[in-house]
């Protein structure tokens, strides 16, 4: 085992996000505010798929490094510490490319194409029949993504369980069948049991979905429904006097599981007065929409006040923001190299030993 596994004595995890444009509160509801809590108790890696981006938007390669940055930028305000956790750029780590190639070996052809996730996007974007070869290539890389970091767990929502999947089963037949490890082994003692990868759990967060502004659709960049990390304390203000309830007036008896009241249960920290607000809003007790969207502003912005101070230390500073994502991938190519060369040992891979440096 090489010390890189060692030194940390802590569980090691991976996650990350294809770079789409800014950060929202869905994103921190659904799995960074996780990440910040797990800094401290896990060896953290967070990927940014810089290259699955190219699958979809591959003529806006300029957008796609501006998203980048722009993503590591939102991590670091809402608390994501790099001298706890390692953000890297994935297009930046070789080896990954590297096992994509032999990974896609593993997998049967049809088996990938199968993979939900897959097919609700080629669905979603309207891809048809026209997407490249890249496209569900992806999901392979996805498994290298992840194995090459050899983790226990990855932190997701639950649209990336398939891809989970799809990567446990490269994890037991790599071991099965480089390691010689026993087929009928339980999923938890493949590494016991001779492996080079452990079979990674999905671990998937408790509020999956935050609705938008719409009060329909899930929050997202491209529904225009989103209230964003960086957004001001007036755009938070406006943006939340717009959640759309249908409710007529302060004496209407109010449906507490409507967009807003699920607003009031995720951001308002004191249980006694979201309390408090339910009742009254379910009685229409003289209580108006107005007045609610006014506290959930207020909490909002409690909220989003940390992360706008220390994101005011990386605006329009891009080179701050690199040396951070540089350092990051010198820490992930070790231990991906490191994964890489037993992989090839097990694979016969091996011709004469070599080295490869980068800086
Ligand atoms: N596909 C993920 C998304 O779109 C991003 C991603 C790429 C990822 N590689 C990963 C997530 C590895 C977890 C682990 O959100």
């Amino acid at each position: 085992m090489s010390t890189l596994d060692t030194i940390h004595h802590k569980p090691r995890i991976l996650t990350g996000d294809t770079p789409t444009g800014s950060l929202h509160l869905g994103h921190w509801v659904g799995s960074v505010k996780r990440r910040v809590e797990l800094q401290d108790s896990h060896d953290c890696y967070f990927i940014i798929a810089n290259m699955h981006a190219y699958t979809t938007r591959l003529a806006k390669s300029e957008e796609i490094k501006r998203d980048s940055i722009g993503i590591v930028r939102d991590y670091l305000a809402m608390g994501i510490d790099p001298e706890k956790a390692t953000i890297f750029l994935q297009s930046e780590i070789p080896a990954i490319a590297e096992l994509t190639f032999l990974f896609a070996m593993l997998l049967p052809f049809n088996r990938v194409m199968r993979n939900p996730t897959l097919k609700t996007e080629i669905e979603l974007k309207g891809l048809g029949e026209t997407y490249s070869f890249g496209f569900p290539l992806y999901a392979v890389g996805q498994t290298a993504d992840i194995l090459a970091f050899r983790p226990v767990g990855v932190p997701v929502g639950e649209d990336q369980v398939p891809h989970l999947e799809l990567t446990r089963e490269v994890a037991r037949r790599f071991n099965q069948i480089f390691c010689k490890v026993d087929e009928h082994i339980e999923d938890d003692d493949h590494v016991k049991g001779g492996g080079v990868f452990p079979v990674p759990r999905a671990d998937v967060g408790e509020v999956g979905r935050l609705a938008g502004i719409d009060g329909v659709n899930k929050m997202s960049k491209s529904l225009n429904n989103a209230i964003f990390i960086g957004d001001s304390a007036k755009e938070v203000e406006k943006k939340v006097k717009k959640i759309f309830t249908g409710r007529q007036s302060a004496t209407e008896p109010g449906d507490t599981t409507n967009v807003l009241f699920q607003y009031v249960r995720i951001f308002i920290k004191d249980q006694a007065r979201v309390k408090e607000l339910e009742a009254k809003y379910a009685a229409g007790a003289d209580i108006g929409d107005g007045h609610v969207k006014l506290e959930v502003a207020a909490a909002i912005n409690e909220l989003l006040e940390p992360m706008r101070e220390r994101r005011a230390k990386y605006e329009g500073r891009d080179d701050l923001v690199l040396d951070i994502l540089k350092a990051g991938c010198a820490r992930a190519n070790v231990v991906a190299e490191a994964t890489l060369e037993r992989v090839k040992h097990h694979a016969n891979l091996v011709a004469w030993p070599r080295t490869l440096a980068y800086s």
